[in-house]
């Protein structure tokens, strides 16, 4: 008869650490103190062996799902760095509570202190380095508002490439809609340094908003409210059906 495959599990005090509850120490002055419940009753053990898929467990009474690896939808207000060490601005890493900060994720990709949208965060080193890679070719969608009216030249201009300082081939716009007469969405599927807003200066406009609405098949949720986040469930989410 085939074997039935056993579920991971952990120790109490592993798995709290793994999810970003402190250092060891910490978290053993949390389990000691009766701050920890699974299942409704306070665990006092520390080698309680658990099963971590999808477990659902409080500290200090705030409630938490274990996630292997953390990966996280964040609607990014303006005045926000994508920065850990942010030089003007506060990081988009306060928006996120102290057991995702602690466990380390990071922005996959940056946006601008003043871009607003659909920001990504991970502990998943090689899924940052996957989405970010320019091989991978990932699409991103920005709604770009503009001080002048666009129109049908910039908007060919766009799609067919244009010169940006420190690159030695011309970068362009894998899609361009115009949207109003002060408005166009570019989809993008590089991840240069400020390249909407020089994309769209190099076209002889100027950018004055910007919000990214898309990041591969994902699209931020009209009920997330700028700064509030939630968890994806995996990668699929964002590379959609392989
Ligand atoms: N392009 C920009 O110019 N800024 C962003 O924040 C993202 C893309």
């Amino acid at each position: 008869m085939a074997k039935k495959a056993e579920a991971a599990t952990q120790r109490l005090d592993d798995l709290l650490f793994s999810q970003g509850f402190g250092t060891r120490r910490v978290v053993a002055g949390l389990i000691d103190a009766g701050l920890v419940c699974i299942g409704g009753e306070v665990r006092r053990d520390p080698g309680e062996r658990f099963a971590t898929d999808g477990l659902a467990f409080e500290v200090e009474g705030q409630p938490w799902t274990y996630h292997a690896k953390a990966l996280v939808l964040l609607h990014k207000p303006a005045g926000y760095e994508c920065s850990q060490k942010p030089a003007a601005w506060p990081s988009v890493l306060l928006l996120l509570p102290p057991p995702l900060r602690q466990r380390g994720v990071q922005p996959i990709g940056r946006l601008d202190q003043d871009t607003t949208g659909l920001l990504l965060l991970t502990d998943d080193g090689a899924l940052i380095h996957r989405l970010t890679s320019p091989k991978k070719q990932v699409p991103k969608v920005y709604e770009v508002t503009t001080d002048r009216p666009v129109d049908e030249h910039q908007m060919q201009r766009l799609l067919g490439g244009v010169m940006l300082d420190d690159e030695p081939t011309p970068v362009r716009a894998e899609g361009c809609e115009i949207t109003g007469e002060r408005a166009l969405r570019l989809t993008l599927v590089q991840g240069k340094y400020h390249q909407v807003k020089r994309m769209v200066a190099a076209v002889g406009n100027h950018v004055v908003g910007l919000h990214r609405s898309r990041f591969g098949a994902l699209v931020l949720p009209d009920d997330l409210a700028p700064g509030k986040w939630r968890w994806l469930d995996g990668p699929g989410a964002i590379t959609g059906p392989q």
